[in-house]
């Protein structure tokens, strides 16, 4: 037997049996091959390849610009250095919302072309006839409510969603359509934790949350925050792990102090 076929995959099934047995589920954004591999093989449950890389890749401030090849060009990278994990690729903005027939051929170019075991899109009932559309396709969807970074121009700020109470009753509602129609899973970004707690012990498909406190069925935070590649950005909910970007910056700085002063390569790095 291959050392591949030995592995177990996290399926979409194994989530909802972690949620059953009250273990967390872990999910952190990817964009590429290398950083794929780390992730897998050190235990993260799910992998997402998130519209994040429109801003921590392509340097965009919001993640409205990435199109539908460059998602599939990152989700295939990330697939082919995955052996264990889930791997969920983000429909990015406008290949989803305009009608359910875009939003089936969109979900099954990813799938097609990619490799990834699920789509995550953005939304509650606007979207709810793309979402049955793709199921019906046999393609597993991840939702995503709370704070939808594609409608950014719609609220006009990255603050806390669903503070008021019309707003946070929508959402409990989006959520249960969710469940109905039949995602797998869903996400929640940036809300109160009371709410999470209570949207999350209603369901009976797993919670993610991130900025949504731990009363969820799981966290995901998007990879370059997490290991402290940028600086600037340090909302309240993230915990960075490490500080990459003076890691970085420190070996950059070696490796050009060492050429210039003839240091390397020394005679044992020559042939
Ligand atoms: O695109 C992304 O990284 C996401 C996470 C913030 C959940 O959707």
């Amino acid at each position: 037997m291959s050392s591949h076929a030995e592995i177990k995959r996290v399926t979409t099934h194994k989530l909802s049996e972690m949620k059953l047995r009250g273990e967390k589920i872990t999910m952190l954004t990817a964009y590429d091959y290398s950083m794929a591999r780390i992730l897998d093989q050190a235990g993260i449950d799910v992998i997402l390849v998130g519209d994040s890389a429109a801003n921590v890749m392509a340097g965009y401030e919001t993640t409205l610009p990435i199109t539908l090849d460059q998602m599939i060009y990152h989700a295939a990278s990330v697939v082919r250095g995955v052996k264990r994990a889930l791997v969920v690729c983000d429909l990015p903005f406008g290949t989803y919302q305009g009608n359910s027939k875009e939003a089936l051929a969109s979900a099954i170019r990813i799938m097609k072309e990619t490799g990834a075991g699920a789509v995550k899109l953005e939304g509650g009932l606007e979207v709810k006839e793309s979402i049955e559309r793709i199921l019906s396709a046999g393609i597993p969807v991840m939702g995503h409510l709370g704070l939808m970074p594609q409608s950014i121009h719609k609220y006009g700020t990255y603050m806390v969603r669903a503070r008021e109470e019309a707003e946070a009753k929508k959402l409990v509602e989006d959520a249960h359509l969710l469940e109905q129609v039949g995602c797998f899973a869903i996400v929640l970004e940036k809300i109160p934790a009371i709410l999470a707690g209570k949207v999350a012990s209603e369901l009976k498909i797993p919670v993610i949350g991130i900025g949504a406190g731990r009363e969820v069925d799981g966290q995901v935070l998007v990879l370059h925050d997490m290991l402290g590649l940028n600086k600037e950005f340090s909302p309240r909910f993230l915990r960075r792990y490490h500080n990459l970007f003076e890691e970085i910056s420190n070996a950059v700085q070696h490796y050009v102090s060492d050429v210039k002063s003839r240091n390397f390569p020394n005679e044992n790095e020559q042939y």
